[in-house]
């Protein structure tokens, strides 16, 4: 697990200002890209960048598996075969690096404005012990986050940061199945849901897509008045921008009868609100939400968006 804090506003590459109630932050979901030629059509991809240029604020959070090759079903016996042979294994990795390069181009366009990037299935690690993830990672100046990581992400309305506002956020690559929604994310809610409180909870490798609010949660106030404080957080599930059954090429998905996934991507937007807040401190300590005057950060849309040719 990793835990990062990004704060949107002071940071490294880009500066955010916010003016309460004006402003919001775009937070675009996305992985499973599972695509490593770079000659192949790809309009949704162009659609995504599309969208994320023309937001407010866009930020970009990549949940895993972004080549198709490197599987770990044959990753393993990849290595062994290259165990006693330096320089065959030093070519094999450049041969990846040089695989990998178009990818980490068209990303290019979030460069300074990536959440982080998580690790999926479909990795390779070279001789250095880097993983193509960490690549992409360092590549595109963005945090990598491995499997499953708390972010922690944070608007400084004018600027200063004694009223930051926070949104956590739990994101992972995830295992599932290729069941019904319902079913895969009724397993995803059990494993995950109860155990680890955060605002919304994001899940790629999904072949599916979705949104919803497992129930309003009460929280029980440790500090100030005794009572609760009511949460409704958001679950998403996306799927990704690879296409499957397509003309002329068999992929893994016809080989074993799984269903071809919509092609989609999820949209949080962030915004500041003044009117619906308490100004009590949060009983859990775990962040501010209230910036003394009765602000806080609300989510004002989580959605999946459906990419349609
Ligand atoms: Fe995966």
């Amino acid at each position: 697990m990793r835990y990062s804090a990004v704060e949107l506003g002071k940071p490294v590459s880009h500066s955010l200002r916010i003016n309460a109630g004006s402003e919001s932050v775009t937070i675009f979901c996305t992985g499973d890209f599972h695509e490593d030629d770079p000659r192949r059509d790809s309009p949704q991809f162009a659609a995504l960048k599309d969208e994320f240029k023309s937001s407010p604020n866009p930020r970009l959070l990549l949940l895993g598996d972004y080549g198709e090759q490197w599987r770990p079903s044959s990753r393993e016996r990849l290595s062994s075969i290259l165990v006693r042979d330096d320089d065959e294994r030093s070519q094999f990795d450049d041969d990846v690096r040089r695989k990998q390069d178009p990818l980490i181009k068209r990303l290019s366009f979030a460069e300074g404005k990536i959440i982080g990037i998580h690790s999926g299935h479909h990795h390779w690690t070279f001789a250095s012990g880097e993983n193509t993830d960490q690549r992409l990672a360092s590549a595109l100046r963005a945090p990598y986050l491995d499997i499953v990581a708390i972010s922690r992400v944070q608007m400084i309305p004018c600027g200063d940061s004694r009223h930051a506002l926070s949104y956590t956020l739990m994101s992972m690559h995830g295992a599932g199945s290729s069941k019904f929604v319902c079913s895969d994310g009724a397993q995803w809610q059990n494993a995950i849901f109860p155990y680890w409180i955060a605002d919304h909870y994001v899940r790629g490798h999904g072949h599916k897509a979705g949104v919803w609010c497992p129930g309003a949660r009460n929280v029980a106030r440790r500090f100030g008045p005794a009572g609760i404080i009511e949460e409704s957080p958001t679950m998403m599930m996306v799927g990704g921008l690879r296409r499957c059954y397509t003309d002329g090429h068999t992929s893994y998905e016809e080989q074993k009868l799984l269903p071809p996934q919509p092609i989609s991507w999820g949209i949080i937007r962030l915004k500041i609100n003044r009117r619906t807040c308490t100004s009590a401190a949060r009983g859990l300590a775990r962040q501010a939400v209230t910036d003394g005057h009765g602000a806080r950060m609300i989510v004002s849309e989580s959605v999946t968006r459906i990419w349609r040719p």
